[in-house]
């Protein structure tokens, strides 16, 4: 059966374009629905360009209470009964409670290799720590940050010339081939890691 797959963003969305844009033909799976908690989010508009559903939860007036903004997220996401849940730039951290209730069901592109650069700014860390190699990594979401099973990674060489920003320029490069390909395999089943050199 084709798999439903709802797609979270908090900005321009290039992954989820690319997503989107490999769900045809033979694919195993659909988007149903693009989710945001930033109105002005890039992704959104492009989703209805393309006439995918879209919701807007904003996080603002939830402040600092994570499960009230997870309840109405959970809430506006029930009608279009996502299988998959895909985190491509969603930029904020969600609650044990939410990744319960999604654990096998959800994943998430990271810009390192994990385990190595958690959290942000891992451009600036890999190039501070002297690293020749770097990449991004697709895994499962599970409470911890940054932290469940991985099902790929991506890695290129670091060059001498190298910038945070041109290092996240070429990752993001690899991560529109690594996304597509991994939920291509999740979405049938295939949990096993894939390994590109870029
Ligand atoms: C991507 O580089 C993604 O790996 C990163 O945000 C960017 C979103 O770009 N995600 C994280 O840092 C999550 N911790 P996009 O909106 O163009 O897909």
């Amino acid at each position: 059966m084709i798999k439903r797959v709802a797609i979270f963003v908090s900005g321009g969305g290039s992954n989820m374009r690319v997503l989107v844009e490999d769900m045809i033909g033979d694919h195993p799976a659909r988007p149903c629905v693009v989710v945001s908690n930033n109105p002005a989010a890039g992704g959104i508009a492009w989703a209805k360009t393309q006439n995918i559903p879209t919701i807007v939860v904003d996080h603002r007036p939830y402040g600092a209470d994570r499960a009230a903004f997870e309840a109405a997220l959970t809430q506006a996401l029930a009608p279009h009964a996502p299988d998959i849940i895909c985190l491509a730039g969603f930029m904020r951290k969600l609650t044990q409670g939410f990744t319960d209730a999604w654990a096998g069901r959800m994943i998430n592109i990271h810009p390192s290799l994990l385990p190595k650069y958690k959290g942000l700014n891992t451009h600036a860390r890999a190039l501070e720590a002297g690293d020749t190699a770097h990449g991004c990594t697709v895994h499962e979401v599970t409470a911890a940050l940054d932290d469940g099973p991985i099902l790929g990674q991506a890695s290129i060489a670091i060059e001498d010339r190298d910038t945070p920003d041109t290092l996240a320029a070429r990752i993001l490069v690899q991560e529109h081939r690594l996304y597509p390909q991994v939920l291509r395999r999740f979405a049938a089943g295939d949990r096993s890691p894939l390994f590109l050199q870029g």
